[in-house]
Parts: structure tokens; C-alpha cells; sequence
């Protein structure tokens, strides 16, 4: 049984996709949830549906360092984050210029960073918190287009990784879930583009089929709850099968 009862956490990229379902369950398993997103309606539906009192929600694009640092000075205490907040952004790099890759590790990278550096130098992070990244499973497994994703996401593996051994000594366990596809705006919008007979053809790959968005949440609030209190510094593949065949 996972049971987050008097954890408050805080869920980036909660208007959409997994952030939305992560937030969601962790209100249902008892937690008080922060939620922020950058569209305002979305962000709000998902408020709407968080089971609970005292929960908060916040719109803020975190890609600007200047708003990560205005919107933790409202943040309270926390014993979990999630950083859902993403995007993928697919480019050939013979189009790539500066201006794609700022676009993509801005907030994919240096939000992971600069919002848990901002939480701690306010001291909104308690100890024995748990913190959780969302990677993907494309670092191990590279597509055509991924140059700056994947990227953003390896650093943001190895940032994990260096996370979990700063915050040790205070108990603050820090993991990465890779997760393969999941069926949100991601994949809606690969489908838009390769049509339904590609994605069809492409999930044989995976012996589990496509992810749902809640396969990831119910990791990530494995993460969350007190049952992962040995687990830091690891990254943990969430991916129906794919590596199986690589
Ligand atoms: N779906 C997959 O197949 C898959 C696979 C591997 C990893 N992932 C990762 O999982 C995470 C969630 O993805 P998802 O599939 O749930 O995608 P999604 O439905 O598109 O949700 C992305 C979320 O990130 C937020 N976001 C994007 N840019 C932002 C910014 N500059 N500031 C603040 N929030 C921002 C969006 O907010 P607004 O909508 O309000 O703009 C939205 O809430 C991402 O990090 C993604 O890379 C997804």
C-alpha cells in the first residue's frame, strides 16, 4: 500500500500528460499537492480534480530563471518534487541553431537544476524528501531528431545522480524515472505526424505496448512514498519491454 497522508508535494508540468495523472493520484493517496503549469485552464482542471484540502497551484513558465526564482519565494515546505515540466521538440541537427538547444535544455535541464537549487537555498526542502526527475528512455535508445532531448535528459540523469550525493547526508533520496512512449500530447502529436499505420507498426517493438500516463505515476509515487527509502541515485526504465529487443 503506498500512503503519501502529510507528504506535500510540489508537481511541475501537472496541466498535461503525466505531471496531470502523478498529481492527481498522490492527492487520491493522500498527499497536499502543489501543481504548476504554464496554461492556465489545463493547469486549473487538474486542480479541480485533486482530492483534499490545502492544495496550491501556481502558473509559471520555468524556463526563465527569474520566474523559478519568484514562484519558490510563494512555495511552502516540501517533502516531494516531481519535474514533470518537459518538451521534446524533435529537429534533423542540420537545422539545429543555438536558439533550439537554449529552447530545449532551458527547461528540460536548467529547470531541473535551478528549481531544486532555488527550493534549497530557501530551505524548502525537508530532509528525508524525496525528489524525482522525469527522464526518458531515449538516452539509452536514440531516435533520429533527438539531438537536444536526449541530451537534456542525459544531463538531467547525470544531475540526478550528483543530486542524490550532495543531499545524502540529509536524507533526501533523488531518482530518475525513463519512461518509453506514453500516451499524452507526446504521443499524439508523433501520431499527428507518422499517421496511425507507423504507430501502429512502431508499438510492436514494445511487448507491453505503449505506456499509459498512469504506469508513470504509480512509479513515481512509489518514489514519493516512504516504501523507496533505500532507493537514490538510480534510474529506473519504465518501458512496456522496448530494451528487451535492442
Ligand atoms: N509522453 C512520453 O512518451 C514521454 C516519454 C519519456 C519522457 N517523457 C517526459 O515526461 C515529461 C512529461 O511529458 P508528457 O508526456 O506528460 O508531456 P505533456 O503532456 O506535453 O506535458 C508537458 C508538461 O510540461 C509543461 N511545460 C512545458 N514547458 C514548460 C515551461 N517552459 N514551463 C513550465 N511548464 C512547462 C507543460 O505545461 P503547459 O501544457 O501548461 O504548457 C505540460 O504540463 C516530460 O519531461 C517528457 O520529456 C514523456
Amino acid at each position: 500500500m503506498i500512503d503519501l497522508t502529510g507528504k506535500n508535494i510540489l508537481i511541475t508540468g501537472a496541466s498535461s500528460g503525466i505531471g496531470r495523472e502523478t498529481a492527481i493520484l498522490a492527492g487520491n493517496l493522500g498527499a497536499v499537492v502543489t501543481v504548476t503549469g504554464r496554461n492556465k485552464n489545463r493547469l486549473d482542471e487538474t486542480f479541480q480534480r485533486l482530492k483534499g484540502k490545502n492544495n496550491l497551484q501556481f502558473v509559471a513558465d520555468l524556463s526563465e530563471e527569474k520566474n523559478i526564482v519568484e514562484l519558490t519565494g510563494h512555495l511552502p515546505e516540501f517533502d516531494g518534487i516531481v519535474h514533470c515540466a518537459g518538451i521534446t521538440s524533435p529537429m534533423p541537427v542540420k537545422f539545429i541553431r543555438e536558439k533550439h538547444l537554449q529552447e530545449v535544455f532551458k527547461i528540460n535541464y536548467f529547470a531541473s537544476v535551478l528549481l531544486t537549487g532555488s527550493l534549497l537555498s530557501k530551505g524548502k526542502i525537508k530532509n528525508a524528501s524525496s525528489i524525482i526527475f522525469v527522464s526518458s528512455v531515449s538516452t539509452q535508445l536514440p531516435y533520429f531528431g533527438g539531438t537536444a532531448y536526449i541530451a537534456s535528459k542525459a544531463a538531467t540523469e547525470s544531475y540526478c545522480k550528483t543530486l542524490a550525493f550532495e543531499l545524502a547526508p540529509q536524507k533526501i533520496r533523488v531518482n530518475c524515472i525513463s519512461p518509453g512512449l506514453v500516451r499524452t500530447a507526446v504521443y499524439e502529436e508523433m501520431r499527428t505526424g507518422y499517421g496511425d499505420e507507423k504507430m501502429e507498426e512502431y508499438e510492436k517493438k514494445y511487448p507491453l505496448g505503449f505506456g499509459k500516463p498512469a504506469d508513470v505515476a504509480n512509479a513515481v509515487v512509489f518514489l514519493l512514498s516512504d516504501a523507496s527509502g533505500w532507493i537514490t541515485g538510480t534510474i529506473i526504465n519504465l518501458d512496456g519491454g522496448l530494451l528487451l529487443g535492442r
